[in-house]
C-alpha cells in the first residue's frame, strides 16, 4: 500500500514579504555562476540528440523518474521531449517508467545551469512542464522556490507555455506574482484529472490533496 502523503505545513502566512524584492532583483540581474561540470556534459548530450531539431520542443523540468516525460512524449508525437532532473536515484528509476518512444530523452542535470545552457544556446521551447517542484515551505527558504531564483529570467526567456503545478496552492500563488512582476500573464487555478500525471501527483490525489496549476503563455523572445 502506498504510504500517505503529508500536507504541506509552513510557517509563512500569505505571500512572502520578500517576494516582490528578490524578484525584482534577479529579473535585473543576470547569474555569472560557473556551470556545473556535470551539466554540461549532460547539455552537450541533449543537444547532439536533438540534432538540430528545428520542431516543437518541450522540457519537462524536474521529472523525477520521468513518468510524466513519457506521458508527454505519447501526447505530443509532433514534438522532443527532455526531461531534465537532478537525481540519479531518480532518474535511474526511469527504466520502469519507460515507454516504447523515441521522441523523448532522460537527462541527469542541475536545472539551474541546464536552463541558462538552453537559453545560451539560443532554444525557444513550446512547452515547459514543471510538476511538482520541491515547495520549500519554510519562509526562511523561499530563495529555493524556483520563482525566486536566479534562473526565472531564464524561464521566462525560454518562452512556450508555461505549466507549473503543486500541491502547495501559495507557492503556485507566488509563482504567478512572480510572473506578474516579471509583467507576464497568467492563470491560476485548482488542477483536476482523471488520471495522475506523475508519482508525486499520485501520491497527492491518494491522500485527498489537490493540485494548484499556475499557466502563462511565455513570448517569444
Ligand atoms: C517533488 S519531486 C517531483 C518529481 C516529479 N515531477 C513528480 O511529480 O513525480 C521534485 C524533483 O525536483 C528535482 N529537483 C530539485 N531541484 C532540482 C534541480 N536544481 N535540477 C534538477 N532537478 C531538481 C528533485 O530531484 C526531485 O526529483
Amino acid at each position: 500500500m502506498q504510504k500517505q502523503a503529508r500536507a504541506i505545513t509552513t510557517n509563512q502566512i500569505g505571500i512572502h514579504p520578500n517576494l516582490e524584492k528578490v524578484v525584482s532583483r534577479h529579473l535585473a540581474t543576470s547569474s555569472q555562476k560557473p556551470f556545473s561540470e556535470h551539466t554540461q556534459v549532460a547539455f552537450k548530450q541533449t543537444m547532439q540528440w536533438l540534432n538540430g531539431w528545428q520542431g516543437p520542443i518541450i522540457l519537462d523540468s524536474c521529472c523525477g523518474v520521468g513518468e510524466s516525460t513519457t506521458n508527454i512524449a505519447a501526447s505530443h508525437p509532433e514534438a522532443k521531449v527532455i526531461g531534465v532532473d537532478k537525481s540519479a536515484l531518480r532518474t535511474d528509476k526511469h527504466a520502469s517508467y519507460a515507454a516504447d518512444l523515441d521522441n523523448y530523452l532522460i537527462v541527469r542535470a542541475d536545472l539551474n545551469d541546464f536552463l541558462r545552457l538552453l537559453v545560451l544556446e539560443g532554444i525557444q521551447l513550446y512547452k515547459h512542464y514543471l510538476l511538482y517542484p520541491n515547495p520549500y515551505p519554510k519562509s526562511a527558504h523561499l530563495q529555493r522556490r524556483w520563482y525566486a531564483t536566479a534562473v526565472l529570467p531564464e524561464i521566462i526567456k525560454l518562452g512556450g507555455q508555461l505549466q507549473v503545478r503543486s500541491n502547495w496552492r501559495l507557492y503556485i500563488e507566488e509563482f504567478s506574482k512572480a510572473l506578474d512582476i516579471a509583467q507576464v500573464n497568467n492563470t491560476v487555478y485548482e488542477y483536476t484529472s482523471d488520471s495522475a500525471m506523475t508519482p508525486f501527483e499520485r501520491k497527492y490525489w491518494l491522500s485527498g490533496q489537490q493540485s494548484w496549476q499556475v499557466t502563462a503563455e511565455l513570448p517569444t523572445a
